[in-house]
């Protein structure tokens, strides 16, 4: 990846900020995209800056996205990684107007407008890479929201790797990652408490990341027995749901 350039978004924090630095470790020229650029001051002290650019921008907002065309003209562009994601840990009831926008802008709708602007910058093979959730694939109770939204972007990814064979599209599905992600989804923490043990490394992960869009994986579903387990549930889902309901409601 020496020498690549790739645009990134979530590089301020959590995954995003572990998958920068691996970029940078690589000598790989980074874009990032973020809201709170001052956040990277201590990156930017500590690897070479040549390599690193960062734009401001609010990804909640549709006019920023459009805004960024400008930045990217006479660039070329081999990957994009989009690791900016939210979610709210509460019932459908509760989530707020603004907060069902949020989760569906975030993790959805502004992934397909911002790659509608990257594209016409895109390399010939370039590498498209979406943060998504094991939890696109089993009923949320308590984070619906979430969970759709993350199965929506699951398939769009999916139906871009159809639609654009010399595209290298991966979709990343994990589970629990130790990140502040838990401090805005669930602000009791109760969700992370209990599941502390089993969180993923985020440096590990964005390691595993790194090495599998070097060897062209399509997917990366994390932790391994989780994805099993889920697919075993896929062969009757609602019973399961109904006899095992406790299981579907661990984000309450
Ligand atoms: N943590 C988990 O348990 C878990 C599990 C499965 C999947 N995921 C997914 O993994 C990805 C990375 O999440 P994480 O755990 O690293 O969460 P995180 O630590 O909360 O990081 C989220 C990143 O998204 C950025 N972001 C949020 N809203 C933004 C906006 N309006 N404009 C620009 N940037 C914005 C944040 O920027 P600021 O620094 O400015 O806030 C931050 O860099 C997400 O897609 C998440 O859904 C996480």
């Amino acid at each position: 990846m020496i020498g690549k350039h790739y645009v990134l978004t979530g590089g301020t924090s959590g995954l995003g900020q572990s998958i920068l630095q691996s970029l940078l470790h690589k000598s790989v020229y980074v874009t990032v995209l973020a809201r709170n650029p001052e956040k990277l001051n201590y990156i930017k002290a500590q690897y070479d800056t040549n390599h690193l650019t960062i734009i401001k921008c609010d990804l909640q907002s549709q006019a920023q996205i459009l805004d960024l065309d400008m930045h990217f003209k006479h660039t070329k562009i081999d990957g994009f990684i989009y690791s900016s994601g939210l979610g709210y840990f509460k019932s459908i009831e509760n989530h707020t107007v603004t907060e069902m926008q949020e989760t569906y802008n975030l993790n959805v709708v502004h992934f397909n407008i911002l790659l509608k602007v990257l594209q016409p910058y895109l390399s010939k093979n370039p590498s498209i890479v979406g943060i998504g959730s094991q939890s696109a694939f089993l009923t949320q109770g308590y984070a619906a929201h979430y969970g759709g939204s993350k199965a929506a972007l699951n398939q769009v990814l999916n139906a871009l790797r159809i639609e654009k064979p010399n595209y290298h599209v991966m979709t990343v599905n994990t589970g629990p990652i130790a990140t502040p992600f838990h401090d805005k989804a669930d602000p009791t923490l109760k969700f992370a408490q209990k599941y502390k043990k089993m969180m993923l490394n985020p440096d590990v992960l964005a390691d595993q990341i790194i090495n599998s869009i070097i060897n062209k994986k399509i997917e990366l579903n994390e932790p391994k027995w989780m994805h099993i387990m889920l697919k075993f549930y896929q062969l009757l889902p609602r019973f399961i749901e109904k006899n095992f309901v406790s299981l579907f409601k661990n984000k309450a």
